[in-house]
């Protein structure tokens, strides 16, 4: 099978490619590398021993499409490409619904045009807004609270809608908790541009000694320790799912939803004090205020995923806090 992995270059979709190529499928990625490098893909050969084609070419370009599908009989399309700061999508909502919704919807129009029916998508959690109660399920209300969050729901509706018209489209949408971590290799990992947004990221560079402390923003919320807490999943088990997915394709299964979560909460200061152990020095930080927009608890019950995709995540939190040590270790400044 031929899948067209687009965003290829990106974090969790260079960690997918590694998972499809070692399964022993032919993989093309299309990528812009607005925020990524085609040397992620360089080392996703090395790591495999594989090859992998590969297009610069946005999703809004409507010939990239065209010349893909002509040069390639693709089964199915795995769809990471898009923009993902929160913050950001504040600023810029008009990129961002253009990038991602615009760029979804030509993609899924060429896809028609060339009868790829198939199509498995990178969704978040972000879509269950603030949960009334955790473990979160996929039947839980849905709801956003910024840009980004919105293009991803309006997506999974979008694909949801041609899934309706067309029973020939298999629709897997794939609500991601928080991928953290890196490949085992220490090849591949997060490179994120500029100072990062996510927890695990800016802890690794205040560990590496790029940053001074981390600000904890609010240790007042109703939880363990005051902190917020989070369903951590390591990248390479979330890689596996999309595996898992692109397998289901197989059966025909229509439209599906499935959360890709460990199940297991941690806390902002479980997480610093893991990485700690991880990396083998105290990781610094001071207590903020609360960061707006945040939730106090959010973590999958990933149960569905378990029963009908036979997935579930494997690695712990020690094994993603040492590997991403690993990662941002051997690649003090990430690709470059
Ligand atoms: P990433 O930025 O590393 O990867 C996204 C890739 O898409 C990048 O390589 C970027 O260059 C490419 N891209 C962006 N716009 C494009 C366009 N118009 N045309 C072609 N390529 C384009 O991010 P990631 O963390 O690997 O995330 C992958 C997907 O998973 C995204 O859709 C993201 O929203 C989603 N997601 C990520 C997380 C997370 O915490 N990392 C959580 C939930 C969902
Ligand atoms: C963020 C996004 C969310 C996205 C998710 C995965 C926001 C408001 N939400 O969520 O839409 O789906 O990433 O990409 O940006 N923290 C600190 N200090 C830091 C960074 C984070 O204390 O420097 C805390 C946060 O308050 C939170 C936890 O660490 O409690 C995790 O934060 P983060 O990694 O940004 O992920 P989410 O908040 O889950």
């Amino acid at each position: 099978m031929k899948i067209l992995v687009t965003g290829g270059s990106g974090y969790i979709g260079s960690h997918t490619c590694v998972e499809l190529l070692n399964s022993g499928y032919e993989v093309v990625v299309m990528d812009n590398l607005c925020n990524s490098s085609e040397e992620s893909l360089n080392r996703v050969k090395q790591i495999t021993g594989k090859d992998l084609a590969f297009y610069k070419a946005d999703i809004t370009d409507r010939d990239a499409f065209k010349k893909i599908f002509s040069e390639h009989k693709i089964d199915a399309v795995i769809h990471f490409a898009g923009l993902k700061a929160v913050g950001e999508s504040c600023e810029k909502p008009i990129e961002y619904y253009f990038n991602n919704v615009a760029g979804t919807v030509i993609m899924c129009d060429e896809m028609r045009k060339a009868g790829v029916k198939n199509i498995v998508f990178s969704s978040s959690a972000t879509v269950y807004g603030k949960p009334k109660t955790v473990p979160i399920k996929e039947d839980f209300p849905l709801s956003t609270t910024n840009p980004y969050g919105a293009t991803k729901l309006m997506i999974e509706n979008i694909l949801t809608d041609i899934h309706t018209a067309d029973k020939e489209w298999n629709v897997i949408l794939l609500r991601y908790f928080n991928p953290i971590g890196a490949h085992e290799s220490g090849l591949i990992g997060e490179d994120p541009n500029g100072i990062p947004n996510n927890l695990l990221p800016y802890v690794s560079k205040v560990a590496i000694g790029q940053l001074p402390f981390v600000n904890v923003w609010g240790n007042d919320y109703e939880t363990k320790d005051g902190t917020g807490v989070r369903d951590y999943i390591h990248v390479v088990d979330l890689a596996v799912g999309h595996i898992r997915a692109v397998e289901k394709l197989k059966e025909n299964p229509g439209r599906k939803v499935y959360n890709l979560g460990t199940g297991n909460g941690y806390s902002v200061l479980e997480i610093i004090e893991n990485f700690s152990k991880a990396c083998g020095k105290d990781v610094p930080y001071k207590i903020a205020p609360r960061r707006p927009g945040d939730i106090d608890v959010c973590y999958a019950d990933a149960s569905l995923a378990k029963e009908e995709l036979g997935w579930e995540a494997k690695f712990g939190i020690d094994k993603m806090c040492e590997d991403l040590w690993r990662w941002q270790s051997k690649n003090p400044n990430g690709y470059k």
